[in-house]
């Protein structure tokens, strides 16, 4: 009879376990959607990099135009992308430039946290919720390179745009090295389901 009773409460939890946890465990963002979100982070950096690099060693003082074309971008290419694939993808940062990039939460905070206790990490993987919406986190660092410093460097040397344009500038006096900010990937369990099975 005790055996009966064990079997049958083993039966309940796995059914209840199948209904609670397998629908989500479903919706999650399979490998190849993380991989995805990977790739397209490091493509997006990537751009950055290239962009940045167009400046390094320039003997004709760069352009308006050219001053400009560098982090601009990167923030358009990263709303497209978030819209392509119904994802959240913003920069973030405490030491800001454009207020859009400010810190919006506990959670993003403290990932910054670790980014600066830990220079070896890269990146990392979280559950988590936005809006009440559940999904998976990645976050990537962004580190300065010497590239940066045309526009990140000193404070009375950032290009006359930047002073102009951004009254509430902190991003500036970094050195190589230094950590930048973070790009802050979110992947909803809703946008990972519609994509698996679109694929
Ligand atoms: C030509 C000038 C220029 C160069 C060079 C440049 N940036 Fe920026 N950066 C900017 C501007 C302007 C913004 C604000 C863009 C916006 O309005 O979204 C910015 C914003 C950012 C942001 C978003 C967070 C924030 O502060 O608003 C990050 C991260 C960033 N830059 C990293 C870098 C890194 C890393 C490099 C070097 C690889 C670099 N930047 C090189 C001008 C530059």
């Amino acid at each position: 009879m005790r055996r009966i009773l064990m079997v049958g409460i083993s039966l309940i939890w796995a059914i209840a376990l199948n209904c609670t946890i397998a629908p989500v465990a479903q919706a999650n963002a399979s490998p190849e959607q993380l991989a995805k979100a990977v790739e397209a982070i490091e493509n997006l950096d990537a751009l950055r990099s290239g962009l940045a690099s167009t400046l390094e060693g320039q003997t004709a003082p760069p352009t308006a135009e050219t001053m400009k074309a560098v982090c601009k971008p990167v923030g358009m290419e990263a709303k497209r992308i978030a819209q392509t694939e119904g994802w959240q993808l913003r920069q973030v940062s405490q030491k800001y430039r454009n207020p859009e990039h400010r810190p919006q939460n506990a959670t993003e905070l403290a990932v910054l946290e670790q980014f600066s206790a830990n220079p070896e990490l890269q990146g990392l993987w979280q559950r988590g919720q936005v809006n009440g919406q559940p999904g998976m986190h990645y976050f990537r660092r962004i580190n300065v390179s010497p590239g940066c410093l045309a526009c990140h460097g000193q404070k009375s040397r950032r290009p006359k745009f930047v002073a102009d344009n951004y009254p509430e500038d902190l991003a500036y006096d970094f050195k190589p090295g230094d950590l930048r900010g973070m790009y802050a990937t979110f992947i909803p369990d809703l946008a990972a389901a519609l994509t698996e099975s679109g694929s």
